[in-house]
Formats: structure tokens, C-alpha cells, sequence
């Protein structure tokens, strides 16, 4: 129904902030990327994962709805969609860097990460030393692919659009080894075949990414996280994913 008694239309949610879509909070994100983002058809939002959870949260603080658009992450990180108007927000493990400040506005930082080599179990690559002349599987746009061509300059690096069609690479035996986020490496040697060899402290900090000036949104993003981290919500999330 549409008789406008929810405080869902018209000039948007207790927030008062402006939404592409009023009323919901509309996030980008590459899909799938665990324990970041998944899908979940059994998830209201049809989504999960640890970004999803937190922006769930920020969503129910800002008493906003929450929808997830599936996007590519080249165009999330390079501020293409976001300034399309596709989503008020790319939440998709990405890390603040400051050529992506050139063209989005970033949250605090959300998550601490760093990168990683992932190989076949059995494989003779114990290092990025290994890596000359051998197929390496990176995502385009990722600083994992920068991290690549600065640290293995000797490799034939390959770049897919998604980490899906990377891991599908490594086991079609098309890639000799992935670089890629630890987290998210970690996940596919839970898999099994798989492990990850090497660790790259690159000091990396998850962001959410919102559109470039969108100053209202970005502080009220910024005090959901101060909240939830207050509150505990943010190590309830935390350890629902990272729990060792
Ligand atoms: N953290 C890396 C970056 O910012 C990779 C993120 C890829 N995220 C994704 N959902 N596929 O470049």
C-alpha cells in the first residue's frame, strides 16, 4: 500500500538522510567473496557475510531498510557505480587507498587485512620468489593485482573480473597460484586442495565507499561503527566470521 504513514517515503527515514532509493540504504557489492559476501537464498536480503551483517547494523541504526545489488568490483572501486547513482554504498572488503580517495569517500576502517599466495597442495611455489614464469590468478581492479605486478614482475599475471572465476581457474588447473586478500584465500584452502604458502603484510584497511561529498552519510556511517563497537555488535559480528 502506498498510504505514506511509514516515515519509509517521501523525505526518507528518522535519519533524514537521502537515499538513491528513499527509505533503504542500497548497497554494491561483489558477490561472492566469503567470508566478506555471499548469497544466501534463505537471507531476507538474499545476501550474507560479514560486510552484509555490517551493514545490516548500520542500516537498523539508521532505521533504514537494507537492499544488496551484486556488482562488479571494478566498477564499485574505481567509483563508477557509485557515482552512477547505482547504490548509496559499496560495501565489498574494500581497502582505502588513496587513489580510490581521489574518487570515493570512505568510512572509517572496519577490518584489518593483508594479502596472500594461495597454491595447489603439492605445488613447488613456496614464495612470490617462485612466481617467474608461472600463471598467477588475480581479481582486476584489486590491490592484490597491484600488489602482483609490483612484487612479480616475472610472472604471467592473469586477471579475472571475480574471485569466483579465479578459484574455478586454480582448480581447472589454468593458474599455478591466486593472489589475493588473506581472508578470502584462507576461506578456499577450508575448501581443501589448497593452501596458502605466504602472507604480505600490506597493512590494509577495509572502507566502506560512498559517493564522493556525500558528507552526511559517511558521518552518519561513521557513528554506526563507533556505536557497534561500543555496544559489542561489532565483535558479535566479528566473531560470527573470524572465531579461532
Ligand atoms: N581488498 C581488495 C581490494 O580492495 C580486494 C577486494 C575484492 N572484493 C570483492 N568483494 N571481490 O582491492
Amino acid at each position: 500500500d502506498d498510504s505514506g504513514d511509514s516515515g519509509k517515503d517521501g523525505s526518507g527515514s528518522a535519519s533524514g538522510l537521502t537515499t538513491v532509493s528513499s527509505g533503504t540504504l542500497t548497497v554494491c557489492s561483489d558477490v561472492p567473496y566469503p567470508p566478506f559476501e555471499d548469497f544466501d537464498e534463505t537471507a531476507e536480503s538474499g545476501f550474507k557475510g560479514f560486510d552484509i551483517d555490517v551493514v545490516q547494523a548500520i542500516a537498523d541504526g539508521l532505521d533504514l531498510e537494507l537492499a544488496v545489488k551484486d556488482s562488479s568490483f571494478d566498477a564499485l572501486q574505481s567509483g563508477q557505480a557509485l557515482n552512477a547513482g547505482q547504490c548509496d554504498m559499496a560495501a565489498s572488503a574494500m581497502t582505502i587507498t588513496d587513489e580510490r580517495k581521489a574518487a570515493l569517500d570512505f568510512s572509517d576502517g572496519y577490518y584489518d587485512s593483508e594479502q596472500s599466495l594461495l597454491v595447489p597442495e603439492g605445488s613447488d611455489i613456496a614464495s612470490i620468489d617462485d612466481l617467474d614464469g608461472k600463471k598467477v590468478g588475480v581479481q582486476q581492479g584489486t590491490t592484490g593485482k597491484s600488489y602482483t605486478e609490483e612484487n612479480a614482475s616475472g610472472a604471467d599475471i592473469i586477471s579475472f573480473p571475480s574471485d569466483a572465476e579465479m578459484f574455478q581457474a586454480i582448480k581447472a588447473g589454468q593458474v599455478d597460484a591466486l593472489l589475493q586478500d588473506l581472508p578470502v584465500n584462507l576461506d578456499h584452502q577450508k575448501a581443501g586442495g589448497f593452501e596458502v604458502v605466504e602472507t604480505y603484510k600490506t597493512d590494509e584497511q577495509y572502507g566502506l565507499a560512498m559517493k564522493k561529498g556525500n558528507t552526511a552519510l559517511v558521518d552518519a556511517v561513521d557513528e554506526q561503527l563507533s556505536t557497534m563497537r561500543d555496544d559489542g555488535t561489532y565483535d558479535d559480528i566479528y566473531n560470527t566470521y573470524f572465531s579461532t
